[in-house]
Order: C-alpha cells, then structure tokens, then sequence
C-alpha cells in the first residue's frame, strides 16, 4: 500500500462537498426552467459563506457550462474554492494524451491554472486503468492537478489504478461512486470497506437520491422528467424511511430529512457532494454537516433500507 500522502489528506478533512451538474445542465436538471443563473450563482455564495469549499463538476456537465459557471463565480470571490472536475472517456479517446488536452480545456474554461483533484468520470472498456492513470500522471507532472481520482470504478479497476499510480509515487485520491441511504451497494460489494483500508476518499454522489430523500416527493407528487419513472417503485417504499429522517432530525434540533440523509452519508465515512440548484438548497444542504447522529440512530436507518432494490450507477 502507497503511503497516503500529504497532498490528499485535505480531502479527508472535507465533510461536505458542493455537486455542480445542476449547473447548465438542461436535460436532466431543467437548467434556465427550474433554476437560473442567478439560482445557481447564490447557491454558490451561500455555500463558500456556510464553510462549504469543495465543488464538483465535470467537462461533460451543460457541455462545459457548469465550469464555465463555476470559473466565473471562483472569479467573483476572495474565499478559496477546492475544485474537482472530470474526464469523459469518450470512445476517441483512446491515448494517454486526451487526459492532459482534456484537463487544459477544463482549465480554460474555468480560468484556473490547476484543480484540486482530476477524476476519470467512468471506467471504459476501451481503455485500460493503466493508459488513463499514465495520463493522469502526466497531468500531476505538468502541474495542471493537485491530486488524481477515479468515478464509477468497482474494486478491481479501481485496485489497477491505485496499483499503477503508485508506480509513480502517486496516491490514488477518491473514487466518486453513487452512494446514499437508498442506494448502499458499495457497502455491500466492499468498496467502501477499500477505499477506506487503502486511504481513498469515497465520494458520494446522489447522496439525497437526486431529490428523494428530501421527502419533497411522494407518489402523489413525484420528480419531474426521467426521475418519476426510475423512482415509481421507490415511491411506495420510501414514506416510512422519511418519517425516521424526520424523527432523528427532531433529536438533533430540528434538522431536515435532507440533512440527516447527508449526514448519515457521514456517519459511513463517505463525502457526500449534493447538487444544489438555489440557495435555499445550498443553505439546506450545508446543514448536513457540523454534527453527527448517534451510533443507534444509524443502525435504525440501515435497517430501514436493508431490504431496498439498489438504485447504484457505476460498476459493481
Ligand atoms: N460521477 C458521476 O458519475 C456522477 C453522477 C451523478 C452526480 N454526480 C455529482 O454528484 C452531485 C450530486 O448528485 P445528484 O445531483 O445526482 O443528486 P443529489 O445531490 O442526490 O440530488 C440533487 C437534486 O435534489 C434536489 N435537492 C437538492 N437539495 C435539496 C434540498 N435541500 N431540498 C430540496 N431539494 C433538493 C434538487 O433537484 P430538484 O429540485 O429538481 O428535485 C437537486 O438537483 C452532482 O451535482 C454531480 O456533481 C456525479
């Protein structure tokens, strides 16, 4: 095992994380009808004011819109922002090089010089872990990335990672996998379990199940657009698990089911990265951090979503 070294301990530090996918992304999150520059730019705000500096996004989100967004709002203040975005593995891209063409890109558009941690935002069957962690190490060597991590990778890609960038005295930073109380397969397959033995952060992405568990949504009133369907079933089963987010919230002062949701993702020794889309959310979700739930309270929501179907992106 590579000793972790100094330049990822930060990320081991951080308790609660900004996701900007919702940032000019239309599609899927409705950008300019749901929310809007102005949204997006408080959410930010609010979240550097309540300690939260860590923000991720990707090339891919709006098509370089949430970095171009993002950039322009790091411009816009004198508080430090911790930055990850991420590489798409399209099918052209094959070489080691895209990984450092790809990052100047990134770079440009947010007006930085580096970022804080580059990812690979899904493994690919045509490229190995190796050729893309040869990459990355030509990105740490030009400076243009303060550390390197992977998305989406199960354990055994992820090990070939870790393995190569190690030849190179280089820790594998993170994993960012789909993880939250409704979604719990990297409990179960041992990923977490890993990353935490090898000393990878495991970031957590969909940590509010993309809105359900805010208990905003029933099967009364469901999620907008793809999400109503993905989550029909979920629906019916979820009632019972937001009155206990509710109930355990009550025992720390009225916390919201979102914050308990987050901070159960905490609790699991994960970071949890909810995307915001105003800055009620953003205020919301900053909440998620600064405490803890007790052991017992937990327990209780494990046992709530044992028997839940699996909702996880990403390789098992
Ligand atoms: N690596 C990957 O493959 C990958 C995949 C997915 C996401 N991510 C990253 O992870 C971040 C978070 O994941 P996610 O966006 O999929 O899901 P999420 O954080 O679980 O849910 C975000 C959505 O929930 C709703 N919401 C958030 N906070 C709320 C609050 N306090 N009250 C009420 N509603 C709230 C908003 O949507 P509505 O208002 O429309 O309900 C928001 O867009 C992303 O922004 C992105 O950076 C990475």
């Amino acid at each position: 095992m590579a000793e972790a070294s100094i330049e990822t301990r930060f990320l081991h530090a951080i308790q609660i994380g900004l996701g900007a996918w919702q940032w000019g992304d239309r599609v899927i999150w409705g950008y300019g009808q749901t929310h809007t520059y102005k949204d997006v730019r408080e959410a930010f705000n609010v979240s550097l004011n309540l300690g939260v500096r860590f923000v991720d996004t990707a090339e891919i989100y709006g098509s370089g819109t949430s970095e171009r967004l993002l950039g322009q709002f790091i411009k816009e203040t004198d508080q430090p922002v911790l930055v990850a975005t991420k590489f798409f593995p399209w099918l052209w891209k094959l070489t080691k090089g895209f990984l450092p063409r790809a990052l100047k890109g990134s770079l440009e558009r947010m007006g930085l010089e580096s970022v804080d941690l580059y990812q690979i935002h899904w493994p690919s069957p045509l490229i190995s872990p190796e050729t893309m962690m040869e990459g990355m190490v030509e990105c740490v060597k030009q400076g243009l990335t303060r550390t390197v991590g992977v998305s989406n990778f199960g354990q055994k890609r992820m090990l070939r990672a870790y393995s190569t960038l190690a030849q190179h005295g280089i820790p594998l930073a993170s994993n960012q996998v789909h993880y939250s109380l409704l979604s719990r397969e990297v409990e179960k397959n041992g990923t977490l379990a890993r990353c935490k033995e090898l000393g990878i952060r495991l970031i957590a992405y969909s940590p509010l199940e993309k809105g359900l568990l805010t208990g905003k949504y029933s099967v009364e009133n469901p999620p907008p657009g793809v999400r109503a369907s993905r989550y029909a079933e979920m629906l019916i089963k979820i009632p019972p698990v937001i009155k206990l987010l509710q109930a355990i919230g009550q025992n720390h002062g009225g916390k919201t089911a979102s914050q308990v949701a987050l901070n159960w993702v905490i609790c699991k020794g994960a970071l949890p990265i909810p995307g915001a889309k105003n800055p009620q959310q953003a205020e919301v979700n900053a909440g998620g951090a600064g405490w803890q739930m007790t052991a017992d309270e937990v327990a209780k929501l494990d046992e709530a979503t044992d028997g839940f179907r699996d909702y996880s992106s990403g390789e098992k």
